[in-house]
């Protein structure tokens, strides 16, 4: 994250806001659309029609303090450059973005990482969320999104948490684990929807992974890791 890149002044902000929510909006459509689960695509629309309603004043929202960063934004410009595959518009909101993002970690992991490396290798931007969460650019009471930022080769391990949760990958080479598994490695702009307290893991490729997160339900409860579960793909 280049700090000559410039602070976007607040209609830009609401602009590029604006087109992330329109790109995921579509970008769930479709993968509600092709979905051969009628409970998944259930719940892909209901992402969809909360998306669409987000007011369109969210983005006026001033920011709240300086923007943080993370060891892991190291990785953020090779992440937003290695993302294809996916909707030009998106990228460049992404990028816009940026340099408004403070990038937080899960308190649980805080406290007790599962590994040495990970807290260097793992961070998350809060794009819209709950008034009492981590600094959002906007504030929603029904969804959270944000991106996730994973360094090459970090395994994030099983957890599990009680808010509905999509992931939208960015960035191709990830390995991912749902329930009874196995890995599966997924392409960029692949739509992965994790129902409530399911057990799922992430491991990132020879590259960085970037994936946008939205979550529904219960906002408040973090993630915790759960323990045993699949060892990290060789
Ligand atoms: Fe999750």
């Amino acid at each position: 994250m280049d700090a000559s890149i410039p602070y976007p002044d607040p209609a830009t902000r609401r602009t590029a806001l604006a087109s992330v929510f329109a790109a995921l909006d579509a970008e769930l459509r479709g993968a509600a659309a092709k979905s051969t689960d009628a409970s998944t695509a259930k719940s892909l629309r209901e992402f969809t029609r909360l998306l669409s309603s987000i007011g369109p004043n969210l983005a006026a929202r001033e920011p709240v303090g300086p923007s943080e960063r993370l060891t892991v934004c190291r990785f953020w410009d090779v992440g937003l450059r290695t993302a294809s595959g996916i909707p030009n518009a998106l990228v460049a909101a992404l990028e816009t973005l940026g340099p408004c993002f403070s990038w937080v970690q899960n308190p649980n992991y805080r406290r007790q990482p599962p590994d040495p490396s990970f807290l260097d290798n793992y961070g998350y931007a809060v794009i819209a969320g709950p008034a009492d969460g981590p600094p959002a650019l906007g504030i929603d009471p029904r969804l959270a999104l944000g991106v996730l930022l994973l360094g090459p080769h970090a395994h994030y391990p099983l957890h599990a948490h009680p808010a509905v949760e999509i992931y939208y990958t960015l960035t191709a080479g990830a390995e991912w684990w749902r329930g009874g598994g196995p890995w599966r490695q997924e392409p960029a702009g692949a739509v992965i929807h994790h129902a409530p307290r399911v057990r799922h893991a992430t491991r990132a490729g020879v590259t960085p992974l970037l994936a946008m997160y939205l979550w529904r339900g219960d906002l408040v409860t973090h993630a915790r890791l759960t323990g045993g579960g699949p060892a990290a793909p060789a």
